[in-house]
Formats: C-alpha cells, sequence, structure tokens
C-alpha cells in the first residue's frame, strides 16, 4: 500500500502523517513539498515522532515534469492532497498567485491518478467556499460566490474533481471542507510554524503569549455574537488528521464531500481566555475595525461526517490551546 502527501511538511499534512503512519504501519508514505509555507525542521520531526525514515521529496506540484517523475517512480494507492497557499488576505491582494499554485498543483496531480488509475484522492477543502451563507452549515447548501480568491479556488478544485469522478466512475473522491484547525501534536514536537507572519489566529496568540508580537488585534467587537467578537468553529488538529485517516478507509465511487469541524463555535474572546486560563499567561489584545468579509459566526453541521466517515471530533477547545502552547514553548526552548 502506497499514499503520497502533498503538501506533507505544512501544518495539517504532517499531522496527517502520524495519523496514517499509525493507522497504517507497513504502507509506504511519500511527502512531497516545496517548502514554500514549511521548513525541513519539520521532516526532522516528523521522522523523531514517528521513527520512520521519511520519503521525502521538495517538489513544486506546478512543475508537471517533476509530478510525471514522481508517479513513474511510486506506485501509489491514494494521494491525499493538502498543498496550497491559503492565506485569505494575501489572495485578495495577488489573486494570481493563488489560482495558479492552487490551481495547477491540482490539475497537475490530477492528471497522474488518471492516468495511472489510483483510485483514492482525499482533497483539502475549507469551510471558506460557503462563502456569505448562515451556519450551521451543511454540505448540501448551495455554494454562494466565495468572498476571497482562496475560497475560490477551493470551489474551483472541488467542482474539478467532481467533474473528473463523475466522467471516472472508478474514482473515490473525498473533499473535505476544514473548519479552523488548531492546536499541535502532543508531542510538542510538531505544529503550526508558518514561514511568514501567521494569517490565522491560534499561532498569532501563541506569537502574542511568546513575546514575538507586541499584542493580538481582535478584528470585530460588535458582532451579533454572545460577547461581539466572531465566533468559529476551532478543531483540533490530530482530529483533522484522524479524518483523513477515515476518509481514506470510507471513500466510496464518487465525490463526497464532508465538513470536518466540532459542530461547537467558539468566540475569538472566549478561545484567548480558554489560553490564557489552561496555560496560566496572559495575552494582551486589542479589539479594532472588523475585517471586510469576515462573518459573524462560522460552524459545521457535522453529521454526515459523522455518519459517512465514522469520525468525530473528540477534543476540547482546552486541549487545543495546551498543546499550541506546548509546542511553541518547546520551540523557545530550542
Ligand atoms: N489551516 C487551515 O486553517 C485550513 C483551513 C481550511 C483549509 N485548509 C487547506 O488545507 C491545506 C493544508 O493547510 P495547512 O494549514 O497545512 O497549510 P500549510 O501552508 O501549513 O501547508 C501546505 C503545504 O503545502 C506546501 N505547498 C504549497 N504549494 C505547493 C506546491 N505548489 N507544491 C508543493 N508544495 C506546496 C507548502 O510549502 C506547505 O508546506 C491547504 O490546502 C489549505 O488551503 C487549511
Amino acid at each position: 500500500m502506497g499514499f503520497l502527501i502533498a503538501g506533507g511538511i505544512g501544518f495539517i499534512g504532517s499531522h496527517t502523517y502520524i495519523s496514517l503512519r499509525k493507522r497504517f504501519p507497513n504502507a509506504r508514505l511519500v511527502i512531497v513539498d516545496n517548502l514554500t509555507n514549511s521548513t525541513i525542521q519539520t521532516l526532522n520531526s516528523l521522522m523523531e515522532v514517528t521513527g520512520d525514515s521519511i520519503l521525502f521529496h521538495q517538489l513544486d506540484l506546478c512543475d508537471e515534469q517533476a509530478v510525471e517523475h514522481l508517479f513513474n517512480r511510486y506506485h501509489f494507492h491514494g494521494i491525499l492532497h493538502f498543498a496550497g497557499y491559503k492565506a485569505v488576505e494575501e489572495s485578495v491582494v495577488n489573486p494570481l498567485k493563488y489560482y495558479i499554485n492552487n490551481i495547477q498543483g491540482t490539475l497537475n496531480l490530477v492528471k497522474q491518478c488518471l492516468h495511472y488509475k489510483i483510485e483514492r484522492f482525499i482533497f483539502s477543502s475549507s469551510a471558506t467556499v460557503y462563502g456569505n451563507g448562515k451556519s450551521p452549515f451543511k454540505e448540501s447548501d448551495s455554494l454562494l460566490p466565495a468572498s476571497s480568491p482562496y475560497g475560490q479556488t477551493k470551489a474551483i478544485c472541488e467542482r474539478i474533481l467532481q467533474d473528473v469522478a463523475y466522467a471516472n466512475p472508478w474514482l473515490r473522491v473525498s473533499l473535505l471542507r476544514y473548519f479552523n484547525p488548531i492546536g499541535a501534536h502532543e508531542s510538542g514536537l510538531i505544529g503550526e510554524s508558518p514561514t511568514s507572519l501567521p494569517s490565522n489566529l491560534m499561532p498569532y496568540i501563541t506569537k502574542v503569549a511568546k513575546g514575538e508580537l507586541p499584542i493580538l488585534k481582535i478584528f470585530g467587537g460588535d458582532y451579533p455574537t454572545l460577547d461581539g467578537t466572531a465566533v468559529r468553529d476551532y478543531i483540533h488538529v490530530m482530529d483533522v488528521a484522524e479524518g483523513h485517516v477515515a476518509a481514506l478507509e470510507h471513500v466510496r465511487r464518487g465525490a463526497h464531500v464532508y465538513n470536518l469541524g466540532t459542530g461547537r463555535g467558539t468566540s475569538v474572546l472566549q478561545l484567548v481566555r480558554a489560553f490564557e486560563q489552561v496555560n496560566g499567561i496572559k495575552v494582551p489584545y486589542q479589539i479594532v475595525e472588523r475585517r471586510p468579509g469576515d462573518l459573524a459566526s462560522v460552524y459545521a453541521n457535522v453529521h454526515k461526517a459523522e455518519s459517512g466517515l465514522q469520525w468525530k471530533a473528540s477534543r476540547t477547545i482546552e486541549n487545543m490551546c495546551r498543546d499550541a502552547w506546548n509546542f511553541e514553548k518547546r520551540n523557545i526552548l530550542i
């Protein structure tokens, strides 16, 4: 059994590697990544956590020839495709960078998938495809125009995979719409380590807690939510990782969409308070203007994932805060 993990040095891909190795101890797992938003240190940490000597190729998925060589060299039974740019705001400023990377990379993988008749394809989609709809979001909700080019690339890739699965009925595709993955592996060795200024909330919180950034800016304090700050569905990254293992095991013919969330909303202030309480550390914050395009409340309906994948997120907000800080603290000591 062999699986390709594209973008496997990044946040979610690296955690998924650990869950895959645990579930398939004898499988050949190959990681490719161009390291644009990750560092080789994560590969070393992955080897330490798993005890594997990892098969890794530094490769850009947009390089069609390099992708062809890879598929010539290895025989895969499944592809897990995490590789893509993900910073919503950057995608508004530089949309072409997102359209080219996220779509071209996906097309090159799908071509090889068809050429070698690789049955299983798991794609990292996002709750952003729901656009300005209303929570709790269900997989059957119609996709409103995404609020950013980033979200649009996810919707386009979903559509490509749905069309390709329709035309090739042997194909089994899972389109996993993640809500807000945070936290880190419990070892503290693997976590979220973006190469530039973090655009997600939790790495921002940990950088402020660490003193690397002066203050946490909370965008909007006047939303119609319990405390005025925006509500999101935070999910532990190891629950997301395990969701991929479940998707690989339960993936059916055709293309099937699943929300990966907890089904519970937590406000930004609730998350900050939980972080402070669990870790005994203060996170100075300031409430500023809303960010254009941000919704008040985004959380998932998770019934389809629970029944279709026989998977359920089990870790708490406290687990997420503790593990994220544990990872960041370890990085202070290095
Ligand atoms: N983290 C989130 O909050 C979130 C939420 C919803 C969806 N997603 C999606 O899930 C996927 C994984 O997210 P993540 O948080 O692990 O991101 P990440 O940036 O940590 O990981 C993505 C990895 O892909 C690599 N990569 C990017 N373009 C590549 C290319 N052309 N060729 C080879 N490698 C390339 C990067 O170097 C990085 O290591 C992404 O597609 C992202 O859009 C993430």
